[in-house]
């Protein structure tokens, strides 16, 4: 188990505090000790020793040298969430979007904890006749048990924003309303954004816009990368 850094950091700044030898503290020193201790005292008690973890978690961009690790953690986590079934289908996936994607038109982001990967997001373009500059966020998975910590959100609010300085205006993605709406997910329907294939769930089908402005209508036909072009997937 990590230390968490602010364990030293506390004690560190009451021992200086304290002052070396015998002298008494000062008043002042006296207030800043009680700070400190008011401050860290609510850390050392909290139960939830994940929370300590968390703090040492990175956001990076997802590398190459990356891709055995993430390919375990996606089978992993849906085997354990959704069955082995969908386990296998989803690596396969992942395996597809990493191997078969013209860096172009691809993005990939992972959370990294004790430099073990405990979660991972992509991103792949999905062209529509209009121009629209646009990715879809599929798939996302937090290892199970650092899950509800609130790494998901951080991570997909993190590959957002890199895409928003890549100059991508529009975001979609395929999944659970209810937890894609704290990211900032919207629900729209297929007359709006054409998905690629029929929905099996147009209910799931949610967007963001990345410009400020409201959401608007896309005219025509919208096209998927390859590792996604398969109707079983929507
Ligand atoms: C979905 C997932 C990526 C969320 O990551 P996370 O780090 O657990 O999520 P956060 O802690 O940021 O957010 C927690 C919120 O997300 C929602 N949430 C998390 N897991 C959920 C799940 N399995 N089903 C529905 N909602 C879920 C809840 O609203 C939860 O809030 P609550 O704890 O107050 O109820 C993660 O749980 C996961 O990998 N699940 C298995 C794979 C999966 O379903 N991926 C998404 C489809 S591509």
């Amino acid at each position: 188990m990590e230390r968490c850094p602010l364990d030293n950091a506390s004690l560190n700044d009451s021992d200086r505090l304290l002052g070396e030898g015998n002298a008494e503290p000062t008043g002042a020193e006296l207030t800043a000790k009680l700070h400190i201790f008011r401050t860290y005292i609510p850390m050392f008690q909290c139960s939830n020793f994940r929370h300590l973890q968390g703090a040492t978690m990175k956001l990076s961009l997802y590398q190459p040298n990356d891709a055995v690790e993430i390919e375990q953690l996606f089978i992993q986590t849906f085997t354990n969430s959704e069955g082995q079934s969908e386990g296998a289908i989803v690596g396969r996936l992942v395996k597809d979007l990493i191997s078969s994607t013209d860096p172009s038109n691809f993005y990939g982001f992972v959370a990294t904890e004790a430099d073990q990967i405990i979660g991972g997001i992509f991103f792949s373009r999905l062209i529509f006749e209009d121009g629209t500059n646009s990715f879809i966020l599929s798939p996302v998975a937090v290892r199970t048990d650092f899950q509800r910590q609130g790494i998901g959100q951080q991570l997909i609010r993190f590959g957002l924003d890199a895409l928003s300085k890549e100059g991508v205006e529009l975001v979609v993605t395929y999944g659970d309303p209810q937890f894609y709406s704290k990211v900032g997910f919207r629900g729209v329907t297929e007359a709006v954004i054409p998905p690629p294939f029929a929905l099996q769930r147009p209910e799931g089908w949610l967007a963001q816009s990345l410009t400020g402005d409201q959401i608007r209508s896309i005219k025509g036909r919208s096209f998927c990368v390859e590792a996604l072009n398969n109707p079983e997937y929507w």
